[in-house]
C-alpha cells in the first residue's frame, strides 16, 4: 500500500513580528496539516521593523519541535506553493475587511494556479483586533503588549524602542 503524500500548508505573511493571533491559528493548522512552512515574504512594499533573521528567531521560538519551518518568500505565492511542495496556502480571517482583501487574492492565485487551494482558518474571536502594526504602535508608546506577543518578541520590541528614544 503507498503511503499518502503529507500534507503541507504555506502560511504567508510579513510576521513583523509574529503575534498571539498568529501562532494559535499555526497550532490549529496542525491538526488538518502534517507540516506548516511559514513564508515571509521579503519583497512586499511594507517597510519592516525586524530583519528577516530576527523574525525566523521570533518564529522558532514560538515552535520548539513542531512540524514548523520558515522561509523566505521571494516571488509570486503559488510559485513558491509549487517549489516547496505545498498542497494549500493557509490563511487567517479575522474580519469581512480581512475577507475582502482574502477573496480577491486568493482568485488571483486561483486563477494562477488551480491545483493550490487556499485554506481558511478563522481567527478565535478574542483576537481579532491583534495586527502586528497595532502591536507596534502600543510599544513605541510603552503601552503592554505582553499578551499579544512572546516574551521573546516583547523583550526586542521594548529594546527597540528603547533604543529609539
Ligand atoms: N492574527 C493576527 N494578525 C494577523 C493574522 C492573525 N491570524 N493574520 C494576519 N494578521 C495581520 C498581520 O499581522 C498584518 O498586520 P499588519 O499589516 O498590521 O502588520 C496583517 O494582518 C496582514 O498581513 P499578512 O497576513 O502578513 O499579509 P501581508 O499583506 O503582509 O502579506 C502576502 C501578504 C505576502 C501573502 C502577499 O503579499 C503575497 O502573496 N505576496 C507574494 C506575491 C504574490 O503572489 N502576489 C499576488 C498575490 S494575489
Amino acid at each position: 500500500m503507498t503511503r499518502p503524500s503529507p500534507r503541507i500548508a504555506l502560511y504567508p505573511g510579513s510576521f513583523d513580528p509574529i503575534t498571539r493571533g498568529h501562532i494559535k491559528l499555526i497550532s490549529r493548522a496542525l491538526t488538518i496539516f502534517d507540516r506548516i512552512i511559514i513564508g515571509i515574504a521579503i519583497n512586499i512594499s511594507k517597510q519592516p521593523m525586524f530583519s528577516f533573521e530576527e523574525r525566523v528567531a521570533f518564529i522558532e521560538d514560538a515552535f520548539p519541535d513542531m512540524p514548523v519551518e520558515v522561509t523566505p518568500l521571494d516571488g509570486l505565492l503559488v510559485h513558491e506553493a509549487q517549489r516547496l511542495h505545498c498542497n494549500a496556502i493557509l490563511r487567517g480571517l479575522r474580519s469581512g475587511t480581512d475577507f475582502d482583501y482574502e477573496f480577491r487574492m486568493t482568485s488571483m492565485n486561483s486563477s494562477l494556479n488551480q491545483d493550490i487551494e487556499t485554506v481558511f482558518l478563522m481567527s478565535d474571536p478574542a483576537d481579532t483586533f491583534i495586527s502586528s502594526s497595532l502591536i507596534k504602535e502600543v510599544a513605541r508608546f510603552q503601552g503592554d503588549i505582553t499578551p499579544f506577543v512572546t516574551p521573546k518578541v516583547a523583550d526586542a520590541l521594548l529594546h527597540k524602542f528603547s533604543e529609539s528614544v
